[in-house]
């Protein structure tokens, strides 16, 4: 126990934290390149490390999981971490200090706002990843990966809750908050359609935007599912680096069943 507040997660964040890793892994020879001239952005960082819910396992957040896995073969030359709540953010920076990681900038606020600040900063030259792990498909505006997608040489890995989806695309779409998520869905998607056919519409509209900001978009999109098999979310690779998407094969599974109908 270090005092700091901890987050119940399912054991599934696990997986997540397992992909996120091994992708910094297996891009840590294209990061030496760049000799400490590389950044870790991260918007929704949690509180730094969480317990796995009806267990007494204790996981690392993945801003700690991130930058662990970093300095093993190619430490990021600085971590910018945010969350709407700054007892997050607090606890996240000394969690990755505890690890001796302290080059560590923190943004509480709403993503939206946090991500601004952050791409002033960012060096042009430098290479960025930036991991979006939002619970839910409210609070992940695309104006977000708008603003990321402004700076040369980023790749973001996009935790999308296809759970939350599910359960709201309809209310998502009558309350006005999917326009925020997804621009333009209205002129693009019938809403007569069955949810699940809905849902995978949004996601093809969705990942449409991402392709007209420049970004390739890997088309092995992971969907995870649960102890349950229920649909838990999709992680989506889309950056700017020729060789992102090569690595997030290598990362994917490409199982025939956690493979997507993608129009
Ligand atoms: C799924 S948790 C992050 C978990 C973390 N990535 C990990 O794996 O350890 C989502 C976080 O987003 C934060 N959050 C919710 N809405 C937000 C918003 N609009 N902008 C920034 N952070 C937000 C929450 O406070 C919460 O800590």
């Amino acid at each position: 126990m270090d005092g700091f507040r901890r987050e119940i997660v399912g054991s599934w964040a696990q997986d997540k934290h397992k992909r996120l890793r091994h992708y910094i892994d297996i891009s840590s020879a294209a990061r030496r390149k760049f000799e400490g001239n590389s950044s870790y952005i991260e918007l929704y960082c949690g509180p730094g490390r969480s317990r796995i819910k009806d267990q007494p396992t204790l996981i690392e957040g993945s801003a700690v999981a991130a930058g662990l896995e970093g300095l093993r073969r190619a430490p990021f030359g600085h971590l910018h971490i945010g969350d709407l709540d700054s007892i997050n953010t607090d606890a996240c920076r000394a969690r990755l200090a505890q690890q001796q990681i302290t080059n560590v900038s923190t943004y509480a606020g709403r993503a939206e706002e946090t991500v601004a600040t952050i791409v002033r900063g960012l060096s042009k030259s430098a290479l960025h990843l930036a991991f979006l792990d939002p619970y839910s498909i409210e609070a992940l505006p695309f104006t977000v990966i708008r603003r990321l997608a402004t700076v040369p040489r980023m790749d973001v890995l996009i935790h999308v809750s296809l759970m939350d989806l599910q359960r709201n695309v309809k209310q998502l779409m009558r309350s006005g908050a999917l326009s925020h998520f997804a621009p333009g869905w209205e002129a693009h998607i019938d809403t007569r359609l069955r949810n699940d056919q809905l849902v995978l519409a949004v996601f093809s509209h969705w990942r449409m935007l991402l392709r007209e900001l420049g970004l390739k978009v890997s088309d092995n999109v992971e969907r995870v599912t649960g102890r349950k098999n229920q649909p838990l979310y999709w992680l989506v690779l889309a950056g700017f680096h020729p060789l992102a998407n090569q690595f997030w094969d290598e990362v994917s599974n490409t199982e025939p069943q956690a493979r997507l109908p993608l129009g």
